[in-house]
């Protein structure tokens, strides 16, 4: 695994993307305990403890994709260091239709606001995607979370 640094002002950020009944949005703080049940039950409690950090702040440094009130999704920001995206998923069965781009995109133009130039993607999985998106490219480093010996 690998983090990966953004360019902010890449125009890969300004593509318009479908939107196909999905909408993207900061979770508000009534729904937290939904959006961390449903990352427990989809991904990990590691990503559970991310997700509660970027969820206890107001407003949120997470975003969610919304159906038909039915959560597909989720993206983080800020969260396990400052200037970092992630954790991010998408559904299993909802996956291949733009959700996690449109996540991605969506949280890289909030993290763009907030004044960053540059966001990292911290221990990146799919190295592909995040090149394909948006323009990401490997740090030649090992990824800093893995500096720490933290508790799992
Ligand atoms: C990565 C993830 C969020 C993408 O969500 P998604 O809704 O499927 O994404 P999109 O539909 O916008 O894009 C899918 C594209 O990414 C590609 N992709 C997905 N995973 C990939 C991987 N591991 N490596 C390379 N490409 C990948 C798909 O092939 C597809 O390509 P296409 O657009 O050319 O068809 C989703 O696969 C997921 O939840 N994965 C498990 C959790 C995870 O790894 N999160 C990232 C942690 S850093």
């Amino acid at each position: 695994m690998t983090d990966m640094i953004v360019n902010l002002h890449s125009e890969l950020l300004e593509e318009k993307l479908e939107q196909k009944g999905v909408i993207i949005r900061r979770v508000v703080p009534p729904e937290k305990h939904v959006v961390l049940e449903w990352v427990g039950k989809h991904f990990s409690e590691k990503w559970v403890s991310e997700c509660d950090v970027a969820c206890s702040v107001t407003p949120a440094d997470c975003f969610i994709a919304v159906k038909d009130k039915e959560l597909l999704g989720f993206a983080c920001i800020d969260t396990t260091f400052r200037n970092f995206f992630g954790p991010t998923g998408v559904k299993e069965e909802e996956r291949g239709q733009g959700i996690g781009q449109q996540l991605l995109i969506h949280s890289l133009k909030e993290m763009k606001n907030k004044g960053y130039a540059y966001a990292i993607i911290g221990d990146a999985g799919p190295v592909g995607f995040y090149r394909a998106k948006v323009g990401a490219v490997p740090i030649e480093n090992k990824p800093a979370l893995q500096y720490i010996e933290y508790l799992d």
